[in-house]
């Protein structure tokens, strides 16, 4: 039995099949090859991509998806732990996919469930899913993993994306380069990881004059639900609008990739550069979530 709870839980070997399998069922995206099987979709924390990619890929593989998407009617509400609702899911059910905002929280449920458990993010740490989809997205996009520069913009502190994605591409050729305000900079841990891997990487605090040599430029949001203070939320949440007049003399091959929900990082008219990614980028959620739970269930 494999969970996918951390992206490091998957070899290279693993995400490179998870990448041509991903590649089958966008060429083929209706195989009920999980006919019987039903899959638990727990959504402690609010989502939109995850949840319905996930629940579509489910329902085009045959199975059958139970679940909820906030707690409010369950019992939660009268007190239930996290571990006995973990325990009677996993009695109902032949997999369970689930999003928390407590990191960690998908990784206890993985020990204590009987059946597989794929994490759909858990607080700041992880988004492992997502992170397959990035990197389908970027093979999709620029026909190789290897050799590219990729920025990432906004919040590397907090951006689960953002840590989970640099840790895959820790295993390929890539030169990062991290923008942030200095209070969401990238965390030390993560920059021993790249250090102790020999990964090249910078880190800046504008866009400006730092995207000229970029093949994928990744923005994302800045979370106010991450902050415990409001007033520094404020402080930072606009702090990057991408316009396209800071895509002048960019790469040609230059894409913009972001994991949404958008609030004001990407300024609208930016949607209408071929440029722009990502909402392709939410399509292949959906393929890549197919390979991901028809790999875990061992039918491919
Ligand atoms: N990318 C992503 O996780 O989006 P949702 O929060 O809408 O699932």
């Amino acid at each position: 039995m494999k969970n996918l709870i951390s992206i490091t839980d998957f070899t290279k070997d693993e995400i490179l099949k998870i990448l041509s399998l991903a590649g089958e069922f966008e060429h083929r995206p209706y195989q009920p090859i999980l006919e019987g099987k039903v899959v638990a979709s727990l959504f402690f924390e609010p989502s939109t991509r995850t949840r319905l990619s996930f629940e579509s890929a489910i329902n085009r593989l045959g199975a059958r998806v139970i679940g909820f998407s906030d707690t409010s009617s369950t019992s939660v509400t009268k007190g239930e732990s996290f571990h006995d609702t973990i325990m009677t899911i996993s009695n109902y059910c032949d997999m369970i996919v689930m999003r928390h905002s407590l990191e960690g929280a998908p990784r206890y449920a993985g020990e204590i469930s009987r059946v597989p458990v794929v994490n759909a993010g858990d607080g700041a740490n992880q988004h492992p899913s997502q992170t397959l989809l990035d990197l389908y997205s970027i093979l999709k996009t620029q026909g190789r993993i290897d050799g590219l520069n990729i920025t990432m913009v906004g919040d590397m502190k907090y951006g689960r994306t953002v840590h989970s994605l640099l840790q895959a591409l820790s295993q390929f050729d890539t030169r990062f380069t991290f923008i942030s305000p200095p209070e969401l900079a990238l965390p030390e841990e993560y920059r021993i990881y790249l250090r102790e891997r020999n990964i090249p990487f910078d880190e800046k605090t504008v866009i400006e004059g730092s995207v000229s040599d970029s093949d994928i430029i990744y923005m994302t949001r800045v979370q106010r639900e991450r902050f415990n203070d409001p007033i520094e939320y404020e402080r930072v949440k606009n702090v990057y609008v991408l316009k396209n007049e800071m895509l002048e003399g960019t790469r040609d091959n230059l894409r913009i990739l972001h994991p949404l929900p958008r609030v004001n990082e990407i300024d609208y008219g930016v949607d209408n550069s071929p440029k722009a990614y990502y909402f392709p980028q939410t399509e292949n959620g959906v393929y890549v979530r197919m390979a991901i739970i028809s790999y875990l269930f061992g039918v491919k």
